[in-house]
């Protein structure tokens, strides 16, 4: 059961510790990619789509930002978590019992190197379920920070060329900062992260966004580098 959270415990909680958490088990809403099967020295990048659409453009944008990252290092396993359809429940004062008990024990996995997170811009802000998940992950600060050090990568899907992606590229860096976590762009010109337009006339289809699925890449490949030069030797 996890340790109820109070106002004055969240404020509290001591910064970093040692994660001993066995490793993940299979969830249903996960895809895997792993570059080097079986690799003893594996690390693992989780990529988080947050549409409740499952496998629309959030999800591709997410897989994109993954591909980049595997470029950097074979080294890197990542895979991809599409909450769409998945119930999240947010933080609740009381533990409950959601789809994201599935979830926790990869995100507890003591090879995880990092995250990367994706959400459709909804009223220029992130989804509900975005938050949900950013607030589910409250079992992630305590006992221990287990997200504490590691590069979070962020990105954004919106119906408008500047439909408000930076700005939930920002709420999601803001988050994950509250979990230690340390935000890290693309290279230039993607700097704050990926930003991706849903265009009307090839509605959900994000290849003919050329520029915004570079932005995905170099994110996921700098999130990549990130990862391996925090990664312990
Ligand atoms: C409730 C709602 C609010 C939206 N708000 C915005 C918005 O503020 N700006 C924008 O450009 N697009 C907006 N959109 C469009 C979505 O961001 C866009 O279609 C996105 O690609 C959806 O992601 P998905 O394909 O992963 O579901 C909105 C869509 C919905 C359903």
């Amino acid at each position: 059961m996890e340790p109820k959270v109070t106002r004055r415990r969240f404020c509290s909680l001591t910064p970093i510790a040692t994660l001993t958490v066995a490793a993940a088990t299979t969830a249903a809403s996960v895809s895997s990619t792993a570059a080097e099967p079986g690799a003893d020295d594996a690390l693992i990048l989780l990529g988080v789509a947050c549409s409740p659409r499952r496998g629309k453009t959030t999800a591709a944008a997410v897989a994109k930002a993954l591909e980049g990252a595997r470029e950097w290092s074979p080294r890197i396993r990542t895979e991809l978590i599409d909450l769409g359809g998945l119930r999240i429940a947010g933080w609740t004062p009381e533990p409950v019992s959601d789809d994201f008990d599935a979830l926790l024990p990869k995100l507890k996995d003591p090879r995880l190197g990092g995250l990367i997170i994706g959400s459709p811009c909804y009223f220029r802000s992130l989804s509900s379920l975005c938050k949900a998940f950013i607030e589910r992950c409250m079992p992630l600060r305590d006992p221990v920070m287990a997200l504490a050090n590691k590069p979070i990568g962020a990105l954004a899907v919106a119906g408008n060329r500047n439909g408000g992606q930076e700005l939930v590229i920002q709420q999601i860096h803001a988050g994950m900062i509250s979990y230690g976590m340390l935000p890290v762009g693309g290279h230039s010109p993607a700097m704050l992260g990926g930003t991706l337009w849903n265009n009307g006339a090839d509605r959900d289809d994000l290849t003919k966004d050329v520029t915004g699925m570079e932005s995905a890449r170099l994110l996921g490949r700098h999130v990549g580098e990130c990862l391996m030069r925090l990664a312990p030797k």
